[in-house]
């Protein structure tokens, strides 16, 4: 089974979109494996999304995820990653799919809503920024016997 990290940025929070966004990844069949509700100190900011540090956007980037509590979380299941970055949708919520999270709730790319890990590898990295192995629970969810084929 694969991990992903995902994110309700703030204003996914303070828009009260974090049980909608949660019951749409449990329905799709994804695992929750872990969560926790804080508002992130700089240097995890910096560290997760430090592959855009010397882009232009980044000062208000940060300025954004930094500016609530944000909830984050890991989900399991096959394929974990690409099938929450569908869910998610496009960057941009202007030109994310009808049906997506980013697609249904946002207008704005700078007030996109939610966080997808972008590869396994990315997934794997920002976990770990954001998580003690200790935290991430293992368990069975009962339909997971009717969920996958084999
Ligand atoms: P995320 O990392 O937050 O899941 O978003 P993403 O992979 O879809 O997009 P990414 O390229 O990683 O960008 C990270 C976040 O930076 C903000 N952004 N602003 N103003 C801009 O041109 C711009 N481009 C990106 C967005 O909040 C984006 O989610
Ligand atoms: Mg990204």
């Amino acid at each position: 089974m694969d991990r992903t990290f995902v994110m309700v940025k703030p204003d996914g929070v303070q828009r009260g979109l974090v049980g909608e966004i949660i019951s749409r990844l449990e329905k799709k069949g994804l695992k929750l494996v872990a969560a926790r509700f804080e508002k992130l100190p700089e240097p995890r900011v910096t560290d997760q999304y430090r592959e855009h540090l010397s882009k232009p956007f980044f000062p208000s980037l940060k300025q954004y995820i930094m500016g609530g509590p944000v909830f984050l979380m890991v989900w399991e299941g096959r394929n974990a990653v690409s099938v929450a970055r569908k869910t998610i949708g496009a960057t941009n919520p202007q030109e994310a799919a009808t049906g997506t999270i980013r697609g249904d709730y946002g207008l704005d790319i700078g007030r996109n809503v939610i966080h997808g890990s972008d590869s396994p590898e990315s997934a794997a990295r920002e976990i770990g920024i954001h998580f003690k192995p200790i935290e991430i629970s293992t368990y069975t969810r009962i339909d997971e016997s009717v969920l996958y084929e084999y």
